[in-house]
């Protein structure tokens, strides 16, 4: 079976990862397809190199834009790639405007489509991945539900019966880095003692977009009562220089994006996490660190719904959420056992099926 997997952003690594050893070690041919969405050395290099990822085949390059340029010129590119390539399975990743372009293209050439990661919704029309999760899910042939409450969004949607549930190739990566950490001391701006501090990220449009927003947020976050480890995505940067939100007020420590080993290791030695990411609230959840999310909603139902998450609907309660009492311990494991890459690989090599 040959894969042609199309990924661009940080979070799409991660997934990529897991999918990668397990197509290699099941003997299966994989071609990876960088858009360039995103570019910077530790916005993407990093991950390659720390996830033992080999290196593209094929660069795009398309860098930044509106939704549409990125999108557009990742499409421009994308039919030829493919086409050479002449792959069993085109295979995207998560929500981003890298999976969308995927998708478009390789279902207008028929070739077959599966997304990793179908199935997640979070309602809020107003969200770019939003848009680009449903409509990849409606495309693909073959969707690959993470978790159950997934799978229910697509029979509701009519597609249960091209969905399977392999589980969450994130917590197969997570769980397995956590082991290589543990007795890791983690990496931490000077001052700061592990077990001491809030690990916080920001990068979401709807949260660093809008001056007074981005404003409340990093106002919220400087006024904790405990040092605040940042890590700031280039957008988050490139926002608060705009808008005049100064990064280093109160309790911040704004540092640059950490690699994926340093970041697990960051949570496991958190007090706690606030993030409107959402890998991040799941390595959180994985790892037994309590977690406050920057939004109105999530994806991840199930780190609310078994107390280790809440949403921040009111930023003046930051540190009332931050300091809630520690919530009770669980073995739950909603988002599957760590093997859910081979899951995923079984799943494509059992629907291989000529080109209609
Ligand atoms: C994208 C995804 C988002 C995901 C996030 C993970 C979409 C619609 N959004 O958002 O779902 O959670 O990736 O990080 O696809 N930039 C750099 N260097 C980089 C990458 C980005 O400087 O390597 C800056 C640029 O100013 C760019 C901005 O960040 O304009 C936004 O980057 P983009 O890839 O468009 O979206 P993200 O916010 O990263």
């Amino acid at each position: 079976m040959k894969v042609l997997s199309i990924v661009g952003a940080r979070p799409q690594f991660v997934k990529l990862g897991p999918i990668a050893h397990a197509l290699t070690s099941a003997g299966h041919e994989h071609v990876i397809v960088h858009t360039g969405q995103h570019y910077d050395a530790k916005m993407s290099d990093v991950f390659f190199e720390d996830l033992g990822i080999p290196a593209p085949d094929v660069h795009l390059g398309v860098g930044s834009g509106s939704h549409g340029v990125q999108t557009g010129a990742m499409l421009t590119q994308l039919d030829a790639v493919i086409e050479e390539h002449d792959p069993d399975w085109v295979l995207v990743y998560g929500d981003t405007n890298s999976t969308i372009a995927g998708a478009l293209s390789a279902v207008k050439l028929h070739y077959p489509l599966a997304h990793l990661e179908a199935g997640l919704r979070s309602f809020n029309r107003r969200m770019p991945e939003e848009h680009n999760r449903v409509l990849t899910d409606h495309a693909a042939d073959l969707c690959l539900a993470p978790t159950d409450v997934a799978r229910r969004h697509l029979e509701s949607e009519g597609l249960g019966e091209r969905t399977i549930v392999t589980g969450d190739v994130m917590t197969d990566v997570c769980l397995a880095t956590a082991e290589r950490v543990r007795d890791t001391p983690p990496t931490l701006p000077d001052g700061v003692e592990p077990g001491s501090y809030v690990l916080s990220t920001i990068h979401r449009a709807e949260n660093t977009d809008d001056p007074q927003r981005l404003g409340a947020i990093i106002s919220g976050l400087a006024a904790l009562p405990y040092p605040v480890v940042l890590t700031a995505h280039p957008r988050l940067l490139a926002r608060a220089a705009d808008h005049g939100i100064d990064l280093t007020q109160g309790s911040l420590h704004t540092i640059e994006p950490f690699d994926y080993p340093a970041m697990v290791s960051a949570v496991q030695h958190a007090r706690a996490v606030v993030t409107d990411s959402g890998g991040l609230q799941k390595e959180a959840f994985l790892l037994r660190t309590p977690c406050t999310t920057v939004r109105t909603e999530t994806e991840w139902t199930e780190t609310i719904d078994l107390g280790w998450n809440v949403l921040a609907l009111d930023l003046d309660q930051l540190t009332a959420l931050v300091d809630r009492p520690t919530p009770d311990p669980t073995d739950e494991a909603p988002y599957g056992d760590g093997h859910a890459a081979d899951a995923t690989v079984a799943a494509l090599a059992e629907r291989v099926r000529t080109r209609p």
